[in-house]
Parts: C-alpha cells; structure tokens; sequence
C-alpha cells in the first residue's frame, strides 16, 4: 500500500479527482467501482467542475457502485442510486446503462448479489475502485468479522453503522437493516484500488490498516494483501499513524 498524506479534505478530494481524470482519459473503456458517504462527494463535484470546463466525456466510462439499502427503491432520495444521480451521474454524460448500482429491491436479493459478482466477473473486475473507510475500518458495508473471502452477499447492517448513516434519515428507525455489498474478494479483484480518508474520525482506522498483519478486525487492513493500492489521507487521518511509525517509508 502506498501513502499519499495531504493537507485536508480539499487536497485529498482534489488527488482522487486528478487521479480518476487520467484514468478516464487514457483508457478507451474504463470500468471505475464508486463509493457513497460523505468522503467522495467533493472529488465527485471537482469531476462535475473539470466536465463543465473540459467536456471530459464518460461516454466509455462504466461504474459498479460498492452497495445499496436493502427494500429501498432506486427513486427514494436515500438510496445509493439517488445519491450517486445526485451527486455525479445526473451532471456528466454517462449513458444510463453503463451505470451499474446493486438493485435493493430485487425480488430475489440473494440472486441479485450472485449476479452482481458475476457481472464485475465478467469484466475481470473493475480498473479502479474508489473507497472511504468507516470509522471501524470497514470498506463498502463489509464490517469487522467478514471473512476476506466473500464475494458480492446481503448484509445485516451493524447498530454503529445504521447510527453513523442516520444522519441521512429523518429517523434512526428508518435506516434500512439489511443492504446488499461487494465483498472483500471482489473489492481485491479490481486491478487498481483508491481509499479515501479524511478527518480524526478515520485516524484509528487508517493507523490500524498499516499495523500489524491483515486481520478481519479491519477489513481495510486486506489491502495490504493487494498489489496497487494507493491510500489517501489528510494530515487529522494520518495523525495516529504518524504518533506511531515513521510514514515516511510509506509515502509514494
Ligand atoms: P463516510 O463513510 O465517507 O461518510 O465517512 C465512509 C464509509 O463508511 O465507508
């Protein structure tokens, strides 16, 4: 894994943003795994700015989103999809059926993950995987616990998780219980893998997914297990780290 340490969260937003931009302009056809949460919405508005200044064209870009609620339909403003329209989608020119995103709503949710896999199968997994980290180091909606050899599967959501995500409800009982997610062993079959972190909040987790052995305390930690990996941080994320070891080592 390597470590790009940066000021803040606009510095880091802008690297991710950068760093996609020349994926999508050097590839014919690139196939880019995304994220929800609050961590990539800056770089997702930067790419809105630079497709407003330089028409950057995603008419060969193909995107397979990390997750979705359980039950939720595509339309309702909580859903992944609506946040991804939101937030991207609706503001670049994407072909619609290039946009990937698990359907929570699937009559046969089981089946819909197995597809799900077997779709990123089929490309051989995606060229870049864009991630945040959860506070307990979880990536996509894979929580401490989750064995690093799951692939695509339905998911019971943690208390912690639901609470940290209810801050996009109107109510703590409204967040779903149950969402459909990448595993880790597809997340590790993308060729490349981008992990976002700003803030205090993310310091234990990144501080922990560079100690020590891979462990399923952290699902982050897999990571190092990957060949190319490129780690993100802004200087509160990387405080507990530094207070640690000499990043210095791990800085690209
Ligand atoms: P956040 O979530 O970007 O909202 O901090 C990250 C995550 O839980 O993976």
């Amino acid at each position: 894994m390597k470590l790009v340490k940066v000021r803040d969260h606009e510095e880091m937003s802008a690297f991710a943003a950068k760093f996609i931009l020349d994926k999508i302009k050097s590839n014919k056809k690139v196939a880019l795994g995304l994220a929800t949460g609050g961590t990539p919405v800056r770089t997702y508005e930067m790419l809105i700015e630079d497709y407003q200044k330089n028409y950057t064209s995603y008419q060969n870009v193909f995107t397979y989103n990390l997750d979705e609620y359980e039950g939720i339909a595509p339309d309702d403003p909580n859903s992944y999809h609506a946040f991804m329209f939101k937030h991207l989608f609706d503001h670049i020119n994407i072909p619609k059926k290039n946009v990937h995103i698990p359907n929570g709503l699937s009559n046969d949710i089981l089946l819909e993950a197995i597809n799900y896999e077997a779709m990123i199968d089929e490309i051989g997994g995606v060229d870049l995987q864009l991630l945040g980290i959860g506070q307990n180091g979880h990536i996509g909606f894979n929580e401490p616990g989750t064995p690093f050899d799951r692939e695509t599967h339905v998911v019971t959501l943690t208390e912690s998780t639901r609470k940290a995500n209810s801050r996009y409800f109107e109510s703590n009982d409204q967040v779903p219980k149950k969402a459909i997610t990448m595993g880790i062993a597809t997340i590790l079959k993308s060729k490349e893998i981008l992990l976002l972190a700003s803030g205090e909040s993310k310091a234990k987790a990144i501080c922990r997914m560079f100690t020590g052995e891979p462990g399923t305390d952290c699902p982050a930690s897999v990571l190092k297990n990957h060949p190319n990996v490129v780690v993100v941080a802004d200087e509160k994320a990387v405080s507990k780290l530094e207070a640690t070891m000499n990043v210095e080592l791990l800085l690209r």
